[in-house]
């Protein structure tokens, strides 16, 4: 079996290996980062030891649910290199995602690591359609948010013409690409959804554009938001998933032919559900949260890492590999309203359903009393900003309904004024909690 990077446009030899040969490849390379992460991080030697288990534990794949899981709380308790297996010396690249409280959380990588990664996204690019050759804008912020890096090294990787812009600056960024005609642009699904107002904005149809494919991440979307881009650049729209402590974006990527889920790049992530509560590990098909531990990982190895993202696995398609379902959202952003589960995805759905209005909504929750209120603030489609206010009303109404009746939850629906929902040039704030602590 090769497992070499790719050649041109081929496809690597795992994507299409049989399940054991998948299997044989994740046992050698778990057992591998067990032993790394134990003989050279204190952190994990100790948790290990607290927990009464060893690497020499390890036999099976089954067997790393002897293991403790790690979360973001190990790496702010060893910020800011604590959990690095390898002297710093061999460090070559760091990034860091800002924590909603005080320290970021700050990751390393290796010089291998970094070559791992841009083969993960030079392979995850390919999935999505993309081929040497291709010209890739990227609009991901580049510094220390591992996704316009990430996403640039895949590109070059893989042969493609990369146009480095980063996120913001949007009207420039639609200039560009009209002068530079990208097949490929790699952004937010919201932050794509701005860059299309802007094409409006400036009298351009995003349709006549010279994009074909947008690879879209770095926060939920839904389904109505997919359909919603494509239609409006009329192009193909695929999901791409990861996160920082695990490596950056091409954890997991999306098949343009089948676009059912993101495929896990088997070979270097293993992937596991548990219940958030219970922290049982689930069967494949079941709903919980994703679970991760790195097979190759030098820098900053991750033995089951809690990402909170809620999802399933599925089994392969296009791949050889399994595939993870939408992420419906993170534990942390589930809201309860009333003693119901929401996410800010499920709104989302349904505001997109609704013909009058944009796609750029907030959601605000207060608390009266003892209950829990959410607000929709939402606006018009920029064409029927200026619509009469039984027409804002009835709108409104109408969301309100069909909130009511899918999701079972009452809401408020507040029609605001087009462009006065704040723009993120990155990942989109979607809900603003006023509850007291
Ligand atoms: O957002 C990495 C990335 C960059 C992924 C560009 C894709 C594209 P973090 O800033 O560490 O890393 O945030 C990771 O973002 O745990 C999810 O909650 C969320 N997320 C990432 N991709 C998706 C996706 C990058 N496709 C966190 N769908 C993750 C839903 C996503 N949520």
């Amino acid at each position: 079996m090769r497992f070499d990077h790719p050649q041109d446009n081929e496809l690597d030899a795992i994507e299409t290996a049989s399940r054991d040969e998948i299997t044989a490849l994740q046992t050698t390379r778990m057992r591998w980062t067990l032993e790394h992460a134990y003989a050279n991080v204190r952190h994990y030697r100790d948790k290990f030891d607290a927990a009464g288990v060893h690497p020499d534990d390890f036999r099976e794949l089954t067997d790393i649910a002897k293991f403790p899981f790690t979360t973001k709380q190990d790496l702010r308790d060893t910020y800011p290199f604590g959990m690095f297996a390898v002297p710093q010396k061999r460090i070559s690249r760091i990034h860091a995602s800002s924590g909603t409280t005080g320290k970021p959380t700050v990751v390393g990588y290796t010089k291998r690591d970094i070559e791992t990664w841009a083969d993960l996204m030079a392979r995850s690019i390919r999935a999505a359609g993309g081929r040497a050759g291709d010209k890739v804008h990227i609009s991901y912020g580049y510094g220390l948010f591992t996704g316009g890096l990430g996403a640039h090294y895949g590109a070059e990787r893989l042969g493609c013409m990369v146009t480095p812009f980063g996120g913001g600056q949007t009207e420039r960024q639609v200039q560009l690409i009209n002068d530079f005609a990208p097949d490929i642009i790699m952004v937010t699904p919201s932050y794509m959804l701005a860059i299309a107002d802007e094409f409006q904005r400036q009298g351009l149809d995003p349709a006549s554009s010279s994009l074909k494919l947008g690879i879209h991440g770095a926060e939920p979307w839904s389904e109505a938001m997919r359909s919603e881009i494509e239609q409006r650049f009329e192009i193909e729209a695929v999901d791409i998933y990861g996160l920082s402590e695990v490596m950056g974006p091409g954890v997991a990527s999306e098949c343009v032919e089948s676009k059912d889920g993101p495929v896990i790049w088997e070979d270097h992530f293993f992937p596991e559900i548990i219940d958030s509560m219970s922290t049982a590990v689930l069967p494949d098909g079941e709903q919980g949260e994703l679970v991760f531990t790195s097979l190759t990982k030098e820098a900053l190895p991750m033995i089951r890492y809690r990402t909170r993202d809620l999802t399933r696995l599925l089994p392969p398609t296009s791949r050889a590999m399994r595939r993870i379902g939408k992420i419906t959202g993170r534990s942390d952003d589930m809201l309860i309203i009333r003693g119901v589960n929401v996410f800010p995805s499920q709104i989302e759905e349904m505001v997109l359903k609704q013909p009058c209005l944009s796609p750029h909504y907030l959601l605000e929750v207060t608390r009266a009393g003892h209950l829990d209120e959410l607000a929709v603030l939402v606006e018009m489609k920029p064409e029927l900003s200026d619509a009469i206010d039984s027409t804002r009303q009835q709108c409104a109404q109408d969301l309100q309904h069909h909130i009511k009746s899918y999701i079972g939850i009452s809401t408020s629906v507040h029609i605001v004024a087009s462009g006065s929902i704040e723009r993120s040039a990155g990942k989109a704030k979607r809900v603003i909690d006023k509850r007291p602590r």
